[in-house]
């Protein structure tokens, strides 16, 4: 018997609640499968600045480096968020764990879900039978490069972008590898009109495509690729991209399938992988019982993916998933005809319906 040891870090808002339902059902997985299971909580973000004064503590890291997989909810406070003077904020606990974990990676697929496909923003022609994946540089870029901040007196701030080529060349080797086991098309996203990484960028992105000439390699500047998002989404396979314009580019990509609460991801790099959903702490629902918990719960399906090399597992999962869709047991943001169920209600129609295969 396999023993599948977890971290789960809940962090802010809603993020308790939307984990206790992903490991529900990560518990009723490996019932049925019969692994063992071994999880212990982490404080990280906002509960954690609160709890002992710093956003990612030294145990909480340590618990993720022991861990085979981090289970992570969402953070960020709405008491941070306008106090631009505030010392601690909750974002540099999630930058401090992908810089100390290297997760230099994140993985969002964009698919669409039939059932939800009337919610989308966009035409359904448009948007129905999308299905990409976008590959987020995570550890590099104008997030960590330095010098960062202020002049003396306070009236100039700046930020550094930086890229080695050893940063890129991991990112776009590990895209051409996805986009292998897919439709073997990649599009690199980058300003490289503009700014002096993208120029390295592409120029690394065309001596690897040399590599991988199985593979259609396609450049797209990120101000175009914002609009073919939105004009022909499914013209796009695998898109990479630095770490700026990917964090933008897959909020705009997220919602052309119907909602934000329904998007995993992955991020993985050097050590343990952490699963979280793509949406934040909404913190106006934090309490509620009301938050969406299938991007939280997809999230666990893609811990048995690529954590545990489980396709089974995830496979049930999403099956589950598709299934509390379909009979219409969903939470209000993507209910219909005003009837709509709790967090904890969906989470244990999905773990039953596991439980009964
Ligand atoms: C994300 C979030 C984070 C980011 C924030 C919370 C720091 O927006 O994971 O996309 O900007 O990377
Ligand atoms: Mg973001």
């Amino acid at each position: 018997m396999k023993t599948l040891k977890i971290a789960v870090l809940p962090g802010d808002g809603i993020g308790s609640e939307i984990v206790e339902q992903a490991l529900k059902v990560t518990k009723s997985v490996c019932q049925k499968m019969g692994h063992q299971l071994e999880y212990q909580e982490g404080l990280i973000g906002a509960c954690a600045i609160d709890a002992v004064g710093n956003p990612y503590p030294q145990e909480t890291h340590e618990l993720c480096m022991q861990s085979d997989a981090v289970l992570f909810g969402a953070i960020g406070d709405p008491k941070y968020d306008n106090n631009p003077n505030a010392k601690v904020r909750p974002e540099q606990g999630l930058l401090k764990m992908r810089k100390a974990l290297g997760l230099y990676a994140n993985i969002r697929p964009v698919t669409t879900f039939p059932s939800l496909i009337h919610k989308s923003p966009l035409k359904q022609e448009i948007v129905k039978g999308v299905d990409f994946i976008c590959i987020r540089e995570l550890t590099g870029g104008l997030y960590f490069g330095r010098p960062q901040g202020r002049s003396e007196d306070g009236n100039t701030a700046y930020d550094t972008c930086v890229y080695t080529r050893e940063e890129i060349e991991r990112i776009l080797h590990l895209a051409f590898k996805f986009a292998k086991g897919r439709n073997k098309k990649i599009t690199v996203v980058d300003k490289a009109n503009v700014i002096s990484t993208s120029r390295l960028w592409r120029q690394i992105a065309q001596e690897l495509s040399q590599e991988y000439t199985d593979i259609d390699t396609e450049y797209m500047f990120v101000d175009n690729a914002a609009m073919q998002i939105i004009q022909a989404p499914k013209n796009f396979d695998v898109l990479v991209t630095e770490n700026l314009f990917g964090d933008i580019l897959t909020d705009e990509a997220s919602v052309i399938t119907g909602s934000l609460g329904m998007l995993p991801s992955a991020s993985i790099g050097v050590h343990t992988s952490v699963f979280e959903p793509i949406h934040g702490s909404y913190p106006q629902a934090a309490g509620k019982n009301i938050a969406n918990p299938l991007a939280t719960i997809l999230s666990s399906a893609l811990m048995f993916e690529y954590a545990f090399d489980m396709q089974k597992e995830a496979d049930l999962i999403r099956q589950a998933v598709t299934a509390s869709m379909e009979s219409g047991i969903v939470t209000e943001d993507i209910a219909e005809n005003n009837q709509s169920y709790s967090t904890t209600e969906v989470g244990k129609w999905i773990t039953e319906w596991i439980e009964k295969q």
